[in-house]
């Protein structure tokens, strides 16, 4: 399993069987690394309707290809859109899907779509591996006590929290999340990609000393790999 880092909260999975998923797809972002893997991906997740998350995806998701997973709202947007597959869900459901598994779970945040209509709830996945190892990708989002649900219910092995503030979780507020969650790996995103977003991987280093609980922390710079 590699998971690959292309700025704010844009990942690449490659799953043990080979299986690429991309996560709110924004390959344009200010941090994108010059070699971008353009797919065509096997998945994409969305896990609101913020630009900074929605991204590229008409462009990625063309073809049939290519399933896009996300919100109803945000469904019935794309099909709107002209994609050819997307499959809708909400949250607390898991939708399985040649040894994958995608489990959606809350967030707290807004989600409006470019025309400023209403974008469904936003959400984190859960995505469970074909090994049954589990990823959390927590999407935008503030501090939630349920967070410790999703740690227990789900227990990820690997948790991508964000960490830069102002519009989501500070560094104060994710290491709280780190002790509710109890990830043992945790990979820091949606940071440093605009001025606003100013918290930093030292700052969470910095708040986690507080706490019993010890995640390794994985600041993954654009373009950077994970490997397991
Ligand atoms: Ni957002
Ligand atoms: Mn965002």
């Amino acid at each position: 399993m590699e998971i690959t880092f292309y700025g704010h909260a844009t990942f690449k999975i490659v799953t043990l069987e080979n299986k690429k998923i991309l996560v709110d797809p924004w390959l344009s972002n200010p941090q994108a690394p010059k070699e971008i893997d353009y797919g065509p991906y096997d998945y994409i997740l969305i896990t609101h309707a913020h630009g900074d998350h929605l991204g590229d995806v008409l462009k990625l998701a063309r073809t049939s290809a290519t399933e896009v997973i996300a919100i109803h709202e945000i469904q019935q947007y794309l099909l709107l859109q002209g994609l050819p597959k997307v499959t809708g869900m909400n949250i607390g459901g898991t939708y399985s899907t040649n040894g994958l598994s995608f489990t959606m779970v809350p967030a707290l945040h807004s989600s409006s779509l470019p025309d400023g209509t209403y974008g469904g709830e936003p959400c984190g996945f859960i995505i469970t591996l074909e090994n049954k190892v589990t990823l959390y990708h927590a999407g935008d989002t503030g501090l939630f006590g349920d967070m410790e649900l999703i740690g227990e219910l789900y227990q990820p092995e690997i948790a991508l929290l964000p960490i830069g503030d102002h519009y989501v979780m500070g560094p104060r507020e994710a290491a709280k999340a780190c002790q509710l969650i109890k990830a043992k790996k945790i990979i820091p995103m949606h940071y440093g990609t605009f001025p606003l977003l100013r918290g930093s991987v030292e700052a969470l280093l910095e708040e986690l000393k507080r706490y019993p609980f010890q995640p390794e922390i994985i600041p993954l710079k654009p373009g950077q790999s994970y490997k397991q």
